[in-house]
């Protein structure tokens, strides 16, 4: 099999977002673990309008174009890794507007979760996120990043630079996103 493709969601979408840095660490992180092509998926440039689709979308009956490339987009992955900040407890709506547009084209894929925040570290965001994930019949992986404090990550350009602490936990979720998302082949190729 050819290197599974990993598409890196960066969740945030408002101007002067932090989130995309952290993304871009991750889409390195994930190139450097080496078990991936990798892509990011910034929700800011896919830039979908609030659901607007008149049939539930396990139906694939899209009616517009944007929900079309985004399907066509989402289809390419093999897993994600959803990259998250925690807005009131939660993950943003961003995030639920894209994951609900579509149906099919994530189920039985693996997933993992990379949360920031301040001293909760994203961790209600990410606790929120799983249950709709596993509604989509994603696979959450169980080890996550989880970034408390992140703004002292942060450099003057808002480059994100991780300790050694995050780089050993993004390894051991990029590792078993990929055992999952091995593990899941037979799955797919059955389901058609
Ligand atoms: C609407 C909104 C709600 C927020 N709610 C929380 C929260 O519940 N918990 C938290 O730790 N930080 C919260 N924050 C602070 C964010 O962690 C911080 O602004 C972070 O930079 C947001 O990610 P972003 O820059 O990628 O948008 C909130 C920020 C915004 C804009």
């Amino acid at each position: 099999m050819s290197r599974p493709v990993l598409q890196v969601v960066a969740a945030s979408t408002r101007p002067g977002r932090k989130g995309i840095a952290v993304a871009r660490w991750v889409v390195q992180l994930a190139e450097q673990h080496g078990g991936f092509d990798v892509e990011l998926v910034d929700l800011a440039e896919v830039g979908l309008p609030v659901f607007d689709e008149p049939n539930h979308p396990r139906l694939r009956q899209y009616t517009h174009q944007h929900t079309k490339d985004w399907s066509a987009t989402v289809s390419r992955g093999d897993a994600y890794v959803f990259v998250t900040p925690e807005y009131n407890h939660s993950f943003p709506a961003s995030l639920k507007n894209a994951l609900d547009f579509l149906h099919v084209e994530w189920a039985d894929k693996a997933a993992a979760l990379v949360s920031y925040g301040g001293v909760s570290a994203g961790l209600r965001a990410a606790g929120a996120l799983k249950p709709v994930l596993a509604a989509l019949r994603m696979v959450p992986v169980v080890e996550a990043a989880t970034i408390p404090f992140f703004q002292q990550f942060l450099t003057d350009d808002d480059q994100f630079v991780a300790n050694e602490q995050l780089e050993a936990g993004g390894k051991a979720m990029l590792d078993e996103l990929l055992r999952l998302t091995t593990a899941l082949q037979p799955l797919r190729a059955s389901a058609g």
